[in-house]
């Protein structure tokens, strides 16, 4: 595998790899970034991923300075994927003077859920996905399902401005107790581990509510949250949405996705689920 860490080497790279897919992420790798590899190679001649952790999309006090930095082991998890290329640019790099133009996705798809929590996530992750589109000039790129909202702000971002490269989704990877896995189940104590995989279960239950015909979605949401809630959870949201563009959905809508994020000690952890 070649590592560039300057733009300027990516692009030679990028020049003789003829179709290329991308896959953007902060690094500490697990399954669910490799299955997002393996299914990426299926789309192209050559895979390029990214390593890159986005100052521009975490919010004061968030986790930006204790984000799990494991280069070397994701380096060997890469290779053993078969990736031809890492993109792993430092700081100084990617932001060479403070970022002025940003994309700002509008508020109606960045500005609830978890963007209410977190507020300009969106708009430093949609910045970030704009400029590493436009250093690799790759022709699909792919994105888990896990982050959902931040996969829909990315297809629409696409859409609009008429970026030239299609979106790939990939399905969540989980544990086998159902947990999704996620760089940030590293930060849960032993007995928080135990106790996460709740959270799917919670959103198996909500959706199995919902195919078995249930349309009180407001009362559904609030009974999941009161779970999590009794079970020492601080839930910031369980919401049934629908699945095009999250909005609330009506009683007959189809296409549903039930999505959560919750705080479990201090690991804040989000999930989601098509119904
Ligand atoms: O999903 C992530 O890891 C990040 O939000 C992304 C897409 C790599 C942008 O920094």
């Amino acid at each position: 595998m070649q590592i560039h860490q300057t733009i300027a080497a990516l692009r030679v790279a990028r020049a003789k790899a003829g179709r290329v897919a991308l896959v953007p992420t902060m690094g500490n790798l697990h399954e669910g970034h490799i299955a997002l590899m393996t299914q990426a190679r299926a789309h192209a001649d050559q895979v390029i991923a990214t390593i890159f952790v986005n100052r521009l999309q975490f919010h004061p006090g968030e986790d930006f300075e204790k984000y799990p930095r494991t280069f070397a082991d994701d380096c060997a998890k890469l290779e053993a994927a078969g990736v031809e290329h890492l993109f792993a640019p430092d700081e100084a790099e990617m932001y060479p003077q403070p970022q002025g133009y940003h994309v700002e996705p509008p508020p109606d798809q960045a500005g609830v859920l978890d963007g209410e929590f977190r507020p300009g996530h969106f708009r430093g992750v949609a910045t970030v996905v704009m400029k590493l589109f436009q250093i690799a000039q790759a022709d699909v790129a792919l994105f888990g399902k896990k982050d959902y909202q931040q996969l829909m702000v990315i297809r629409n971002m696409v859409r609009e401005f008429n970026l030239p490269l299609e979106i790939v989704p990939g399905e969540t990877v989980r544990a086998a107790d159902g947990l999704a896995l996620s760089s940030r189940n590293g930060y849960l104590s032993v007995d928080e581990r135990a106790e996460a995989p709740r959270l799917y279960r919670v959103l198996t239950e909500l959706a199995a509510a919902v195919r078995q015909g249930a349309r009180n979605y407001a009362e559904l949401e609030a009974r999941a949250m009161n779970t999590l809630s009794s079970k020492g959870w601080a839930p910031d949201y369980v919401a049934l949405r629908k699945m095009h563009d999250l909005q609330s959905p009506s009683a007959h809508d189809s296409g549903l996705v039930v999505l959560a994020a919750a705080r479990l000690g201090s690991t804040r952890l989000i999930d989601n689920l098509e119904v």
